[in-house]
């Protein structure tokens, strides 16, 4: 029995932050001996938005590159690009062709993202979950690591592959039906500016976030400046201190200590001690990524080919799927 796949992916806008971490890569890092797993950065979602042109390669290999500098090991992990594998593209069509319009117009993502755009939506908007669905599909994922925000995705996965399977595979199952991973508690990185909303990429304010990639100056300043409370002594889970609590958070997955630990550490602290030992402690333990990475991004050479072996590794895969598919709706396949 081969090991179960795990897929994931992340888009190549703007560089990653501790959310993005925290919250998924750090657990593929942890689980990724356990399954046989495939990372993806989503270069074609990148454009459902507006894009820059003059960027999107750019941020593409950044993002392997982070992939590799957080820990992501060749020896159980393949990388990829997914616009380096064609059969993205192509599933997505076919599935577009048994999807029902309203199961896309009713998503919510598509709903808030699509006020966003104003009057200037793509259909590319509207078919990101399509796409999404043959990411996982394409690897027959047994396993899908996803957040909060992504669990209606693959709920539409799952409703497309017993539509996929009940038109056109009433015998056997052609596509795998994927179940969520989902990550364990208190990974869920919340804001430095609003410690009610999600640590997000699309926050007008860089003051919000720390970037994996930002300088001991700027980790300094942002921590320095982030909202806190004239509440004395620190403490986890008071749901009238949202920023306390995700603060003691942060520090207790970048310290590697446990919560009994921190909670008793912070008791008595005021911000004005908490604060520099979670800059000092966020700076420590993003010197090694920040290292690693820097050393994939000057050896060119070296990701191209991690990049060029992870596509053959992936077409091989999605290539005998895409021919399953197009065999079981009818195709007359290529000789
Ligand atoms: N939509 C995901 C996000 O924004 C990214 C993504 C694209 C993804 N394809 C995927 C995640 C396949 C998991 C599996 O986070």
């Amino acid at each position: 029995m081969g090991r179960q796949r795990v897929l994931s992916g992340v888009q190549p806008t703007g560089n990653l932050h501790l959310g993005n971490y925290l919250g998924a890569i750090r657990n593929w890092v942890e689980i990724q001996s356990q399954y046989e797993n495939f990372f993806c950065v989503v270069d074609l979602h990148a454009i459902t938005v507006p894009h820059n042109p003059a960027t999107l390669a750019n941020d593409t290999y950044a993002i392997a590159a982070l992939y590799l500098a957080c820990g992501i090991d060749l020896q159980h992990s393949t990388i990829f690009v997914q616009s380096h594998v064609p059969a993205h593209c192509e599933l997505t069509w076919l599935l577009n062709c048994i999807t029902p319009l309203n199961w896309l117009t009713d998503m919510i993502q598509f709903k808030e993202k699509a006020v966003k755009q104003g009057e200037n939506v793509g259909v590319g908007l509207l078919d990101y979950p399509v796409l999404m669905a043959s990411d996982i599909l394409l690897y027959q994922a047994d396993k899908v690591p996803v957040g909060e925000d992504q669990k209606q995705h693959l709920e539409l996965t799952r409703d497309i592959v017993n539509r996929f399977n009940h038109q056109f595979a009433k015998d056997e199952s052609v596509l795998k039906l994927p179940e969520p991973l989902i990550r364990k508690e208190g990974a869920r990185v919340m804001s430095l500016t609003d410690g009610t909303k999600k640590m997000s990429k699309s926050d007008p304010s860089d003051m919000s976030r720390i970037n994996l990639l930002d300088s001991p100056e700027e980790i300094n300043k942002k921590i320095k400046r982030c909202k806190t409370d004239p509440v004395r002594g620190l403490a986890f889970d008071d749901a009238e201190r949202p920023e306390c609590n995700n603060l003691l958070t942060l520090y207790m997955l970048l310290s590697g200590k446990t919560k009994e630990e921190v909670a008793t550490e912070c008791a008595d602290m005021g911000w004005g001690q908490f604060k520099p030992l979670l800059a000092e402690t966020t700076i420590n333990a993003l010197k090694p990524i920040q290292e690693k990475y820097q050393g994939v991004m000057d050896d060119k050479g070296y990701l191209e080919s991690v990049l060029r072996s992870g596509r053959e590794k992936a077409e091989a895969i999605a290539n005998e799927t895409l021919t399953q598919v197009k065999a079981a709706m009818g195709y007359a396949l290529p000789l």
